[in-house]
């Protein structure tokens, strides 16, 4: 397929931008929308195509904005419609596209819809938009079922009644503060409904859809089985009851004839939806997600989670492009998220090659040892492995800058509920959500704050994060920014990228993934040592990116490397 085939969400860079981390244009130690605004510039001489914002609506900030009480607006802290509307068209004068992130399967505690069901009492109407069950045992105060909540401790809590008793139990997969949507509610899919046109009709291109595969319960919320052997919390968020139901693709058919509609009344718009579907490995579940009824995309977390061994990266990118490209449709590729440790620190984990063999856990990372020059190494090639597959790639705020995670936080400055829910044996995700350093200079943490102010950063950045600035990478023809902005460059120069032809090349070495796309070869060599390429590989190709500045050579991968040649 050519570039005209493909539509611009097919093949596009997206950089996901969490908001509160990013640029805080005020002073009060919270990134903003006016800061985003101030920095596209930044992110234009980078070279993406597109930003998604985290969620930016007004929320409690239970769960950083994935507790959302309105979907129609922006959180003080980041800004108003106005703010929004301004960045936008900024944006789109320098050709920046925005994705919005929506929430389906919960909201906050403090959204209207909760606040008016807890007030009116068990049994009313509005308890129905939730899922509220009386307690089990003589006095019910036992939770309806068994189920773990994603986030740690159990998936009920209890509300107080109007009359000041303990009373009915409500359900949250994540957190107390997000409690779950009943989606056969006809409130619930219609305000959604209104909701996706509501941000398309003021500009934004693309959604991106939150933990689809949470949305819908089995029928009769019945226990999980618990296998032999364990205990229910061992089951954790792994619950079957509420993960990959049937109900869900009601839901997600009818978000599909929305966007259709809407792209059918509006022909000069291209709006897709991408999913964060999980599938679990398996190609069957992932095409139940991406298809012409429901998802345009999904991440493929499969390589993400792989190991750093060439075998399970190739197993993993084979996954993803047998349930991807046999049917026109291109995956979405991604390495680093705001729900994630940071690549740079999990491949420069001492067991990197083996850890979560099989899939990692994102909310279960490694402990072991890391080698952080390893892992700097290591996280540049895999972008630039990313970079080159076929499909888009989703760039994490941050990592073009070469940041690690921060994993010594002090507890005190810990926000992740799945920190606090664990009780502090999960780190959670805080440490790959530090504000970004955009000067050398620690004042105004590091330049993130764009004004005078002495209100620190809501997350502290650790001493020593100069060392990974904006304004110290610019100037570096060698930093990983300029890595990354020579990857973006030649890649959007490059039609041989722009399409979804791909083929792998063997050059006989078992650490090594190669392949072609177009007339463009690339070579991650993901060993120690140095790979040396024959000529039948190089040809008369030249080096175009290297993520080894200054080492190797036309016809030798250093370890831990990729370059692409044409
Ligand atoms: C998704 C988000 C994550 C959030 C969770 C609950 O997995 O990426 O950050 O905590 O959903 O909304």
């Amino acid at each position: 397929m050519s570039s005209s085939d493909l539509v611009w969400w097919q093949h596009c860079v997206v950089y996901q931008l969490y908001v509160r981390s990013f640029s805080d244009a005020n002073g009060d130690g919270i990134g903003d929308l006016e800061g985003i605004r101030r920095r596209l510039p930044y992110l234009a001489d980078l070279g993406v195509d597109a930003i998604w914002l985290n969620p930016c609506y007004p929320s409690p900030q239970a769960d950083h904005g994935y507790d959302i009480s309105d979907y129609f607006d922006i959180d003080p802290d980041y800004g108003d419609l106005a703010a929004f509307d301004a960045m936008l068209a900024d944006a789109r004068a320098l050709g920046i596209r925005i994705i919005m992130d929506v929430v389906p399967n919960h909201c906050s505690d403090q959204h209207p819809w909760f606040v008016e069901a807890v007030a009116a009492g068990p049994g009313s109407p509005d308890r129905e938009r939730f899922y509220f069950r009386d307690g089990r045992g003589p006095n019910g105060d036992q939770p309806p079922n068994n189920w773990r909540s994603i986030f740690g401790g159990p998936a009920w809590d209890r509300v107080v009644e109007p009359d000041g008793s303990l009373g009915q139990w409500y359900l949250h997969v994540f957190a107390p503060q997000q409690p779950d949507l009943n989606w056969r509610h006809p409130d619930v899919p219609e305000s959604f409904d209104e909701m996706l046109r509501f941000w398309f009709d003021r500009g934004v291109d693309g959604i991106r859809a939150d933990a689809v595969i949470h949305l819908g319960k089995a029928p009769g919320l019945a226990d999980e089985v618990v296998p032999e052997g364990m205990v229910a919390p061992e089951i954790g968020g792994q619950n079957l009851q509420y993960t990959w139901q049937e109900e869900g693709h009601i839901a997600w058919k009818r978000w599909r004839r929305t966007v259709d509609q809407y792209l059918t009344e509006n022909p000069d718009r291209e709006v897709f939806i991408v999913a964060e579907a999980d599938s679990g490995g398996s190609q069957e579940v992932l095409l139940q997600y991406v298809n012409e009824s429901e998802f345009h995309q999904s991440f493929a977390f499969d390589l993400m989670k792989s190991t750093w061994k060439a075998s399970s990266m190739r197993r993993a990118i084979d996954m993803v492009l047998a349930s991807t490209l046999p049917f026109g449709h291109a995956p979405a590729w991604t390495m680093n998220n705001h729900d994630a440790q940071r690549s740079v620190t999990r491949y420069g984990r001492v067991d990197a090659a083996t850890y979560g063999e099989g899939g990692m856990n994102n909310l279960d990372p490694s402990t072991a040892p890391v080698d952080l020059a390893v892992g700097t190494r290591r996280a540049l090639a895999a972008a630039l492995l990313e970079l080159a597959l076929p499909g888009s790639a989703y760039l994490y705020a941050g990592e073009e800058l070469g940041l690690p995670e921060v994993l010594d936080l002090p507890a005190e400055v810990r926000q992740d509920p799945v920190f606090h829910r664990s009780g502090g044996n999960n780190p959670g995700r805080d440490g790959c959500r530090v504000p970004l350093p955009w000067t050398s200079d620690p004042s105004n943490s590091y330049g993130f704050s764009m004004v005078s102010t002495t209100i620190p950063a809501w997350i502290p950045q650790p001493a020593g994060w100069e060392q990974w600035s904006v304004d110290q990478q610019l100037a570096d023809t060698e930093s990983s920014l300029a890595v990354y902005t020579r990857a973006l460059q030649c890649r959007s120069e490059s039609p041989d990228l722009h399409t979804l032809d791909f083929s792998w090349l063997d050059l006989g070495a078992a650490d090594a993934l190669a392949f072609r796309r177009g007339e463009m070869v690339v070579v991650c060599n993901i060993g120690e040592e140095d790979l040396a390429l024959g000529p039948a590989v190089v040809g008369d190709r030249t080096v175009r990116v290297s993520s080894a500045v200054g080492r190797g050579s036309g016809t030798s991968v250093p370890g831990n490397t990729t370059v692409w040649l044409r």
